[in-house]
């Protein structure tokens, strides 16, 4: 079995070669190549994560037929779909290719990417489950980033590889992102063995936003964690972001990373029209509910304070609201 393992990756490895020597010395090649200068991808960095393109032809099976590589080897790769009569073709066509790696770099599956968005196909297309491939085990760019997470920088948390790209291109290079699925249980403990100290910062429009309450409950209460929270402006991702105002204005969000109850009590307020009185009570409810849920009396009589001046009203009537919620069992 463990041989077997061995040989999937080593099928993964030879086509990071092959899609990357199409991507960056072939005509074939040069939409794709295009594509990512276009979106601002360097050179360096198309070399550091191995970009490549997989062309709107067949590559992979003729080259490893030509290679006399075993069928049902192939057909457990996941580089592959297969007909009813069990043939099999390039699973990837017309893609810019991602290589998706473990923790340890070795390359396990891919993402494609099209190179236009005006298509019924998916915008991108993953590896199928494999022998080697979870995509609820895998953090893209762990094993690039842990040993900057581990100096000196928090772990940041993106919800694309290309925010995590491009994020390591402005020099922010303690990125990560789980592949297209909200967070699960394997990489938060993959996630907390490394650091405790997390930013979150998933795309600034409304899914990006519910995902960021998901990821906050995900992670749950621990008084070891220290989440913050970027709420990325004007519904940009942090990819556009950084083309747009740079890598210091990215850091600078980072900064002023808002604590979970923050970004929390924020979001909350959205949901209303605090014109409206009704509204008004409604939300100091809900908050009363959001601020009870915090470990420290200090932080819960903070956050009451603002609460009743922003507001204008009296604390004790805030207080007798919050008391039912705090009680604990012991
Ligand atoms: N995703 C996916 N399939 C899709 C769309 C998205 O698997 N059809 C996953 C990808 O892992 C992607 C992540 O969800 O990185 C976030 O989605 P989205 O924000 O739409 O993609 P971006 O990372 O912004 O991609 P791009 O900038 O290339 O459009
Ligand atoms: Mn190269
Ligand atoms: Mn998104
Ligand atoms: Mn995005
Ligand atoms: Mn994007």
């Amino acid at each position: 079995a463990n041989e077997k393992v061995k040989q999937l990756i080593d099928l993964h490895e030879q086509s990071v070669k092959l899609y990357h020597h199409i991507l960056t010395n072939t005509k074939m090649g040069q939409p794709a190549l295009d594509y990512l200068h276009n979106r601002g991808v360097t050179d360096e960095i198309i070399d550091t994560y191995q970009l490549g393109y997989a062309p709107g032809q067949r590559l992979l099976k003729p080259f490893f037929d030509q290679r006399k590589i075993d069928y049902q080897l192939l057909r457990k790769s996941g580089l592959f779909s297969e007909d009813q009569e069990g043939n099999l073709r390039d699973r990837f066509i017309d893609r810019v290719m991602y290589p998706i790696r473990t923790s340890s770099g070795q390359t396990i599956a891919f993402s494609g990417r099209l190179l236009t968005t005006n298509s019924d196909l998916p915008k991108y297309l993953n590896s199928p489950e494999t022998e080697i491939f979870n995509k609820r085990k895998i953090l893209f760019n762990l094993d690039l980033a842990r040993s900057n997470i581990r100096s000196d920088q928090p772990a940041i948390l993106f919800e694309g590889f290309m925010d995590v790209i491009t994020a390591f291109q402005a020099g922010i290079k303690s990125g990560i992102a789980s592949m297209g699925t909200s967070l699960t249980e394997q990489q938060i403990y993959d996630i907390k063995r490394i650091t405790h100290h997390v930013i979150i910062c998933y795309d600034g429009d409304t899914p990006g936003q519910k995902a960021i309450k998901r990821a906050i409950d995900a992670f749950g209460e621990s008084s070891k964690l220290d989440i913050k929270i970027v709420t990325v402006p004007d519904g940009m991702d942090p990819d556009e972001f950084i083309r747009k105002k740079g890598g210091p204005a990215f850091q600078e969000l980072i900064k002023h990373a808002l604590a979970p109850i923050e970004f929390e009590l924020n979001y909350l307020k959205k949901q209303y029209n605090l014109d409206s009185e009704v509204d008004q009570s409604h939300y100091i409810t809900e908050a009363i509910k959001l601020i009870s849920g915090l470990d420290s009396s200090i932080s819960r009589d903070l956050y009451l304070n603002r609460l009743a001046d922003e507001f204008s009203v009296d604390k004790q009537v805030l207080i007798q609201q919050l008391a039912p919620l705090t009680k604990r069992v012991p």
